[in-house]
């Protein structure tokens, strides 16, 4: 067989297998297989996971390995970490992994060592984050920086605003607040009650291009510049870009200048200077601890043989679902507060990436790609879309993120969270058979993958990142996409352009009647 044939038997084979399954109940398989608990529980990089209430027996498991095969995953990884152009319709590799390796790596990008370049980067960051921390590094009127307003959209935004969620002190020496979006709300509430003398602007754009960040860049130069002056503003700015010369002609000086590349996507940037304003305000001891963490997985992705490999099997289960048993919707819930922004991070980090509908070639696929992705913290999420959960006519796979030990709060408070959690998980997948009262039937066999951090630490934040990277790479591979670009965001930009320049009194342009009849409604 060529190995065209030999994926299209492997699909055949995971579709099989998958109505095999569906046949029976999740619950079940744990009488007919002894063993599979443990073979399908794992750690990778600290984290544990358990991926035995998911709807495959043994036979399903291995069809998605073969699947793998079929598809070359482990070549393909190989290619990623090589820094390979795996991006094919803009000729770049993917090497956000260069990033988090520790010094004394080899990454190339295209055959060009990058390793030093990335070192050299992060030293200059390393030295800045901790000039402003220690107070080292003032503004124009002397005083320390107490603020950092970071301005910065989709990859330029969820991934820090995640990781300082996730990780702030409750009292923080330097507030760290973000703006993306271009609605004025946005950057109005941001700068309020901060004062100017004390507050750094990060201006983080890998295009340097983008409306929102420039306009809300803008705003956010003139308020300094109201208070300090033009030449006091230049010391509140900072900019993060693989648009250098873009940045620099924006106005930031060239030294407050943080450079990365166009070989790290966006949704993938979080560990480059992008990062930034989160080594600032968390300090760098915990920025590089985020770093290893998400190197740790990389070790676990490169290293662990297929049956142990975590993001392999987490891609092939949610493969086994939205394929083989065609559930394009997934639910996300983290039981910890703290993680609560991680359904927003994976939206775009998997919508942005394998929300696609032909493949890395250009040919229309015939199979469906990433699920739509939603989700909230538990346990608040219980009490708004869980219902559809347990009992919607849909079956939405859940991700279940837990964290054994917290910190915060009074003691019993993280045994009810935890409670909860593992008590969802098991009514998804157990359920309650009412047959005289149908509205409180439970029907059970609605899948979850667990997955459980020890502790919310930096380290373990990072593998967690990481982990849902290299998933999301897989599932590309097993679709046969560029995971890497994005072109689906263009067309919308393109034309809010020519539909703001109407709103403001231009020509009228062409358009269909709704659309002509909301411009002219909306028309200043
Ligand atoms: O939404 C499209 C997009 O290009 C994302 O991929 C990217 O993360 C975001 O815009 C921001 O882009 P930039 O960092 O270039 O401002």
């Amino acid at each position: 067989m060529d190995d065209h044939a030999t994926r299209i038997s492997a699909w055949t084979g995971l579709e099989a297998a998958a109505r095999a399954d569906a046949a029976g109940r999740i619950v079940d398989l744990f009488d007919v297989e002894p063993d599979r608990l443990k073979r399908l529980s794992l750690t990778a990089a600290g984290l544990s996971l358990d991926l035995s209430k998911q709807p495959w027996s043994h036979a399903g498991v291995e069809a998605g390995f073969v699947l793998a095969r079929a598809a070359d995953v482990e070549g393909h990884r190989d290619r990623l970490f090589a820094g390979d152009e795996v991006n094919a319709t803009e000729h770049r590799p993917a090497l956000h992994m260069a990033l988090r390796a520790p010094d004394g790596a080899s990454f190339r990008a295209l055959g060009r060592p990058v390793s030093a370049e990335v070192e050299a980067t992060r030293g200059a960051m390393k030295a800045f984050a901790e000039g402003v921390r220690g107070g080292k590094i003032v503004g124009a009127t002397g005083k320390p920086f107490t603020a950092i307003v970071h301005i910065g959209i989709g990859g330029s935004d969820l991934g820090p605003k995640l990781v300082w969620e996730a990780l702030k002190p409750l009292e923080a020496p330097i507030a760290l607040r973000f703006v993306a979006n271009v609605d004025g709300a946005e950057i109005a509430a941001a700068l309020a009650g901060l004062d100017p003398a004390q507050t750094l602007v990060v201006v983080v754009s890998k295009s340097f291009t983008t409306e929102e960040t420039l306009v809300n860049g803008r705003a956010a130069r003139a308020w300094l510049a109201a208070a300090l002056g033009e030449a006091g503003a230049n010391q509140h700015l900072a900019a993060v870009s693989a648009n250098v010369p873009g940045a620099k002609a924006y106005g930031v000086a060239p030294e407050r200048v943080f450079a990365f590349w166009d070989w790290v996507g966006g949704r993938y940037s979080l560990w480059s200077a992008v990062g930034l304003s989160t080594a600032i305000a968390l300090g760098w001891e915990a920025f590089a601890q985020l770093l290893a963490g998400g190197a740790a997985m990389d070790t676990h992705f490169r290293q662990a043989p297929p049956e142990r490999n975590a993001p392999l099997l987490l891609a092939l289960a949610h493969v086994f679902n939205r394929n083989g048993l065609g559930r394009p919707i997934r639910a996300v819930v983290p039981y910890a507060r703290r993680l609560a922004l991680l359904p927003a991070f994976l939206q775009q980090l998997e919508m942005e990436s394998n929300g696609k509908r032909v493949d890395a070639r250009g040919f229309p696929l015939s199979r469906g790609t990433a699920a739509a992705v939603f989700g909230d913290a538990g346990t608040t999420g219980q009490h708004a879309f869980f219902q559809m959960l347990h009992q919607g006519t849909e079956v939405i796979p859940v991700d279940i993120v837990a964290v054994a030990r917290g910190d915060e709060g009074p003691a019993d408070h993280q045994a009810r969270l935890l409670a909860n959690a593992v008590a969802q998980a098991e009514a998804l997948m157990v359920g309650h058979a009412n047959t005289a009262e149908p509205h409180r039937n439970f029907p059970g066999d609605r899948p979850t993958s667990f997955i459980l951090l020890d502790r919310l630490t930096p380290a373990a934040l990072g593998a967690l990142i990481a982990l849902y990277e290299h998933k999301v790479f897989v599932e590309g591979v097993l679709w046969g996409i560029d995971s890497f670009d994005q072109w689906g965001v263009e067309l919308g930009k393109t034309l809010a352009k020519a539909v703001f320049a109407e709103l403001g009194g231009g020509d009228a342009g062409a358009h269909d009647p709704s659309t002509a009849a909301l411009i002219a409604r909306l028309r200043g």
